[in-house]
């Protein structure tokens, strides 16, 4: 890793290629990169930040808000960066962002399974709200619904 600070910032159009490609390799339906350009451009609805290093792509978090709700839809960090931080620092600056936006809450989905997630959004204060039966699919399985109110 690098020393060089790492910068988070809203995402721009070409980052949408790297942002696919991060999801490509993470999520069993990946959006395209089209269907990231069209949020980039919608900043009255949605939010993209993306952490960069020396111009590299690390992770990016997306949310989407209607009123005073954020629902966070994506939040991933490229595989060889994970354990340093990342996901952290851009769950931080979305919530400081969204306290901004005057959100009242952060919301969002997780597979029980997926212990990192896990750990990172309890550690954050997070908390299980409820949870959705069978809504992943690729594999099936139960979706957690995880509330921070800010
Ligand atoms: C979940 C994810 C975004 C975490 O990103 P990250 O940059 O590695 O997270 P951080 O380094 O900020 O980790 C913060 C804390 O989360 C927990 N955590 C992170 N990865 C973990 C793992 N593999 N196992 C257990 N706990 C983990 C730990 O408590 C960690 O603190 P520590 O490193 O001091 O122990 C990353 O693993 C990822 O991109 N996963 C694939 C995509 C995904 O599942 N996204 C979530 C969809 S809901």
């Amino acid at each position: 890793m690098s020393h060089i600070a790492a910068r988070i910032a809203a995402a721009v159009p070409a980052d949408a290629g790297e942002i696919a490609r991060l999801e490509a390799a993470c999520f069993s339906h990946p959006r395209s990169e089209n269907a990231l350009r069209e949020e980039i451009a919608q900043p009255e609805r949605y939010l993209l930040l993306v952490q960069k290093r020396q111009g590299q792509l690390e992770g990016y978090v997306g949310l989407e808000y209607v009123l005073d709700e954020g629902y966070i839809t994506d939040l991933a960090v490229f595989s060889r960066c994970r354990r340093h931080g990342v996901g952290t620092a851009l769950l931080r600056e979305l919530e400081r962002r969204g306290r901004a936006l005057g959100l009242r809450f952060l919301t969002l989905e997780v597979r029980p399974s997926n212990a990192a997630a896990l750990g990172l959004y309890r550690g954050m204060g997070y908390w299980e709200e409820g949870r959705r039966r069978d809504f992943y699919t690729s594999p099936r399985e139960d979706a957690l619904l995880l509330t921070k109110y800010l």
